[in-house]
């Protein structure tokens, strides 16, 4: 077994150290070899050595280097060292991270990382989290507190009785939620297009003069970093309005919200530390392996309630049990790699990380204009929206970018216009890293020109 996992650990070594130099994207020669992975079933064992050594001979070269510096696609994010580290040390320890008293050591790191979470985030005391796969299910599981509540304020128990027969939920989003949130939605019964669309501005971001009178049972969504431009709603001005009319104000701050950990970006996530519930993903800007996201809601009893499942053969501890907040009941213990980032990097290495992310942002946006193409986007935080052209002239230039393999970054249409989309979210992005790409990224476009 030593020398199966020291085997791993070397190859692994020798992956990380390649993807700094290799072009981002895998070759086609590359993928193509995949198709030996395609074999009939085994009839019988294999050596786990030469299993292994498939698996990194056919898998590694034909993956994406989104761990190294000079991926910035989607909204993705490397994983720290020390979070792939921990990650192999909770693998080797197994630990169904469920029940506290079963698995003290990993249901306890868990709770200590959300109390560091809720102070580092700006969010209110005593804020009640669950560590789950992503902000898809951060956001289920949040806006699954919301119906509860809102729903109990109204006499119902949606959690006993289901949604048949219960007083309607008016849900509010902007025109430009994500739409994971209203897949969301969707699953818990709000329905995809039941919802109140509110418009919005060049930015993304929510008008809050035209947020509707709200009353009855009622759930608005806020968005704290759009994915394409990274605005941020105005939620000084509509989360004031929405508690008063008594709703529940949820926020999708996948990325966003990370803002609050940085002295330099908080300014952007003012009021929506008084909204009810908030998502956020670990696996994008803190950093870590997938799949990791988080679920707060200030309100515990709402989660609580809303997640937590009985059985006698389950012991109930006296205090935290991790699965009374999440959907699973079995589950890896993700929150393990949170908390060697959070201790690793500590606050000042956080915000450190965040902002040189977001200068990062800013110098592609500037060496892109001085290039002669247009920023899409006010770039508020790490997401620049660029344009080469014509829609025909963008989509060849973002093509022959990926090709070109100094870096990789993907395309999108913002409010009508082509663009590419880069996202700035890595540890691993050095300055360098960022004339290289830069540069790369001007070659490219003249050539298409
Ligand atoms: C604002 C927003 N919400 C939700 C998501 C979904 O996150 P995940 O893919 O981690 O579930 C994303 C992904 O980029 C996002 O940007």
């Amino acid at each position: 077994m030593d020398e199966l996992l020291e085997s791993a650990a070397a190859r692994a070594m020798r992956y990380l150290r390649e993807i700094q130099e290799r072009p981002v994207a895998p070759a086609a020669d590359a993928i193509a070899r995949l198709a030996v992975l395609s074999e009939p079933f085994p009839d019988g064992p294999s050596d786990p050595e030469q299993v292994l050594a498939l698996l990194d001979e056919v898998g590694s070269p034909a993956t994406m280097a989104i761990d190294g510096p000079r991926f910035f696609g989607f909204v993705m994010g490397g994983s720290l060292p020390v979070t792939i580290a921990a990650n192999w040390l909770a693998t080797a320890w197994d630990q169904n991270t469920g029940l506290h008293t079963v698995t003290p050591a990993t249901a306890e790191l868990e709770r200590i990382a959300l109390a560091w979470l809720v102070d580092l985030l700006g969010l209110p005391s005593g804020t009640a989290g669950g560590f789950v796969t992503g902000a898809t299910v951060a956001n289920l599981t949040a806006l699954a507190a919301g119906r509860h509540a809102v729903l109990e304020a109204a006499g119902w128990d949606v959690e006993a009785d289901g949604l048949f027969g219960a007083p309607p939920i008016t849900v509010v989003v902007g025109a430009e939620v994500h739409p994971t949130l209203v897949k969301s939605l969707g699953v818990l019964g709000l329905g995809r297009s039941r919802v109140v669309t509110v418009p919005v501005d060049g930015q993304g971001r929510m008008r809050a003069e035209a947020l509707p009178r709200l009353q009855g049972p009622t759930i608005v969504c806020l968005q704290a970093g759009n994915v394409n431009t990274g605005a941020f709603d105005p939620a000084r001005e509509i989360v004031p309005r929405a508690k008063e009319a008594g709703a529940w104000v949820h926020v999708d701050g996948a990325f966003g919200l990370w803002a609050a950990a940085s002295p330099q970006l908080a300014p952007l996530m003012a009021g929506f530390e008084d909204a009810d519930s908030w998502a956020t993903d670990a696996h994008k800007w803190l950093n870590v392996p997938y799949d990791s996201g988080l679920a707060f809601s200030r309100d515990g009893e709402a989660l609580r309630a809303a997640m937590a499942v009985r059985a006698a053969y389950l012991p109930v501890a006296a205090v935290r049990d991790p699965s009374d907040y999440t959907p699973e009941l079995s589950r890896r213990s993700r929150g393990v790699e949170v908390w060697a980032a959070l201790r690793t990097l500590g606050r000042s290495g956080l915000a450190e990380m965040f902002e040189r992310n977001c200068a990062q942002a800013r110098r592609f946006a500037e060496g892109l204009t001085a290039g002669g193409h247009e920023v899409l986007n006010d770039v508020v935080l790490n997401q620049v929206l660029v344009s080469f052209g014509d829609p025909d002239r963008t989509r060849r230039t973002i093509a022959a970018i990926q090709r070109d393999g100094t870096c990789w970054c993907g395309g999108t249409v913002w409010q009508g216009r082509t663009a590419m989309r880069i996202s700035v979210c890595s540890w691993a992005t050095t300055d360098e890293a960022v004339e290289q790409s830069l540069a790369a990224m001007l070659r490219c476009a003249a050539a298409e020109a």
